[in-house]
């Protein structure tokens, strides 16, 4: 292959880009329900994840897990398990503690040395020849410790949680407004601790070479993982290298490295041998992020045409010691509803229980359906329809700032949704009847905020008229390969048969990473800005401008003219590289997306069961880049929103705070039987302010407001209202 030769476009989103670029394009499969690329590889089992290669020599890890939930570790029997068949190494290095599941480099816990935060954390690391001797081991080991527990922080008073000043927020007189409001609602609510559960296990196979790392993982975002385990191990970042060519789910869960990544990094080293460490799906649950329990107040005053006057939304949560992250649970409430009086409260808890993090649509995913709980309840003392409600209280600019929304696409959603789920339907609560079954409507609105993050790629176009995209984006399960081969094959020009996308190794240029339903439209735009480079260069070799020629099936076409690409190329490989950055745009108006939910369920009389009929949404998010993964996107965030109304929860045991349910079995995520018929429907959108693309964010918007709309739609059955989720059989009866 002939050297490339580059071309660069950079661009800064200070502007709203009115021109879609996509109307002078000819290819015709943007936007189409492409397979994914890599489809037949996951379902033949082809694909290799994490845990799925183990170069030569491979040893194996296995961690040891402190049995308290506060204390230290003072010492190990080592001697006694270093004696054990197979064993190599017994490892005691806080490095590992330090950074588990943090996902936020340089924010570790202020401790000593071996402190223990929570039960379960990992403390030491055995290592053998093989898996089965380094569990074999590791289960016979006994940490020496000073054990606090009793001192643990495993529930607080309200009154000792900290209320960060950056995250309150008031205007006007709320109090007062809910004094004089004609229908007021003043409730609590409440949602309990849960866990990613993402299917591939959090693994990692680390490895030197010449003084520098190699660790095959199941990570999101690679960029900010490389500088998270440098940062852990004390190195240079150039020397860490991170692949993570399949995700078996993230979630938020591997958004950060974890102590499997580090253990994995020093095990290796100290050996001077490949160290692999994949995590029990118990140590997943124990000792990886969970979400934060939430209580919430929501307070509504509204006057005698149903029309908000006030809203208060406060939240108390959970973080780690130490830790910046809380879950942003009201996000969405300082701009959803109008209003003039606002309190939005933030307070935060330090408990010994495993570190929380973001997990599937942080904040929106609690806060919104909690939110839509409380409007539910102010519709029916207001008398009026729910959906009706909800149209009466849009607000024509972000009521919190006086910002413009790029795009505010509820009130469509509300209308078109209603429309196609039959809301008109919906009976009186408590009213409709089937045998032992009661039978029940609700609905709730769906929005999430929705970003830009940097981000970079690269296409290179090869003599043969052939590109292959390059980027350290990972596909978490979301459809990055089929997208990102769709977004170079529209601009350019190509059959997507003659693209290759090559993802997850960080070595390649750096993306924005899977996350925060940002990835799709940030490393989007920086293969869109890569293939406009290459555009610019093609059209200088046809002696036209850009927007004078036409690329398709490998042709480039200029007035009468057309060259096939290879011709064109004359034996040069072409590198477009592309990237782009949020600038003021983002910053002038209040982007989101838009959604509204609507569920059918019947209750039983009998045991309190509750069976989902059906679910249907509406979304507004932008282009669709490709239907068929949309739309799998929205499915898993709908499923997820059944299981925190239904079934997800994890039980704490009170006397030391571990995951008393920590597995799948007994951590009950939604199963094909508890899933209905679910009906989605996205709406033509554009938002200029968003990206190149105008695309926008899908799959967490989909898991924003459903477990709303079901337990609307079980307080409609039954007639009573459930203000704690998930509303499970006990609390139905
Ligand atoms: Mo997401 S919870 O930012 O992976």
């Amino acid at each position: 292959m002939s050297e490339p030769i580059t071309f660069k476009r950079h661009l800064r989103m200070n502007t709203p880009e009115k021109a879609d670029f996509f109307d002078q394009t000819a290819q015709g499969v943007l936007s189409q329900p492409l397979d994914r690329p890599e489809g037949k590889l996951k379902v033949t089992g082809t694909a290799s994840y994490a845990d799925d290669v183990h170069p030569p020599e491979t040893a194996y890890g296995w961690f040891v897990r402190a049995p308290i939930a506060k204390g230290w570790v003072t010492g190990l029997n080592t001697a006694e398990l270093r004696a054990m068949p197979g064993v190599l190494a017994v490892i005691r290095d806080d490095r590992m503690i330090m950074h588990p599941a943090q996902g936020q480099q340089g924010k570790s816990p202020p401790q000593g040395p071996s402190e223990v935060f929570y039960a379960g954390q990992p403390v030491a690391l055995v290592v053998a020849e093989t898996f089965e001797q380094a569990r074999d081991a590791a289960q016979a080991a006994r940490p020496e410790l000073i054990d606090r527990s009793d001192k643990a922080a495993l529930k607080l008073p309200l009154d000792d949680y900290e209320t960060p000043k950056s995250k309150q927020a008031a205007q006007g007189d709320l109090d007062k407004a809910m004094t004089e409001a004609a229908f007021a609602v003043d409730q609590v609510y409440e949602t309990p601790s849960m866990s990613h559960s993402a299917m591939e296990p959090h693994a990692a196979v680390a490895w030197w070479d010449d003084g520098k790392l190699t660790v095959r993982g199941s990570y999101q975002m690679l960029k900010t993982n490389v500088a998270e385990l440098a940062d852990a191990l004390g190195i240079s970042a150039r020397k860490v290298r991170i692949l993570a060519p399949y995700v078996g789910g993230g979630f938020g869960g591997k958004l950060g490295i974890s102590h499997e990544a580090v253990g994995a990094a020093i095990a290796a080293q100290r050996l001077g041998r490949p160290v692999a460490i994949a995590l029990h799906r118990r140590n997943v649950y124990e000792a990886t992020h969970r979400r934060s329990e939430s209580r919430q107040r929501i307070r509504l005053a509204a006057g005698a045409d149903g029309r908000l006057a006030g809203i208060g939304h406060e939240a108390w949560v959970s973080s780690m010691f130490g830790d910046s992250f809380s879950e942003p649970v009201t996000q969405a409430s300082p701009f959803t509803y109008a209003g003039e009086n606002r309190v939005i409260g933030h307070h935060v808890a330090r408990l010994n229980l495993t570190a929380p993090g973001s997990m599937r649509a942080p904040g929106e995913a609690i806060g919104v359906p909690i939110v839509e709980l409380a409007m539910d309840e102010l519709a029916q003392a207001a008398g009026l329809d729910p959906v009706e409600l909800r149209l009466r209280n849009i607000p024509d600019e972000d009521p919190s700032t006086g910002k413009p929304f790029s795009s505010n696409r509820l009130e469509d959603c509300l209308r078109q949704g209603a429309e196609r789920f039959g809301w008109a339907d919906r009976p009186e609560p408590g009213a409709r009847r089937e045998g032992e079954w009661l039978i029940g409507m609700g609905m709730a609105s769906a929005v999430r905020v929705n970003t830009l993050e940097p981000s970079e790629a690269a296409i290179i176009l090869l003599p043969d008229g052939t590109a292959r995209v390059e980027t350290d984006m990972t596909d978490i399960g979301t459809g990055s390969y089929a997208i990102l081969t769709q977004i170079a094959a529209e601009a350019l020009g190509l059959p997507v048969e003659r693209v290759t996308t090559v993802l997850g190794d960080s070595d390649l240029p750096p993306s924005s990473g899977s996350g925060g339903s940002f990835g799709a439209a940030s490393s989007g735009s920086s293969v869109l800005l890569a293939a406009q480079a290459l555009r610019a260069q093609l059209a200088e070799r046809m002696g036209c401008d850009a927007d004078e020629m036409t690329l398709k099936d490998g042709q480039a076409i200029a007035g009468n003219r057309t060259r096939a690409l290879p011709d064109l190329l004359a034996g040069d490989t072409l590198r477009g590289e592309g990237a782009i950055d949020p600038g003021a745009t983002s910053q002038t108006v209040r982007q989101a997306t838009w959604g509204a939910q609507f569920a059918e369920v019947a209750v039983s009389t009998v045991t309190g069961e509750v069976q989902l009929r059906r679910l249907a949404a509406t979304f507004a998010c932008g282009r669709i880049l490709n239907p068929k993964t949309a739309r799998s996107q929205c499915i898993g965030g709908m499923i997820f929103g059944i299981g925190s109304a239904l079934t997800e929860h994890v039980a704490h045991d009170p006397r030391d705070g571990h995951f008393v349910n920590r597995d799948l079995a007994e951590y009950h995520v939604p199963a094909n039987l508890d899933v209905p018929k679910i009906d989605i429907a996205f709406l033509p959108d554009r938002d200029a302010h968003a990206n190149p693309m105008q695309a926008k964010g899908i799959g967490e918007l989909a898991c924003c407001g459903t477990a709303g709309a079901i337990v609307n739609a079980i307080a409609n059955a039954t007639g009573k209202r459930f203000r704690e989720f998930p509303v499970t059989l006990d609390k139905v009866l």
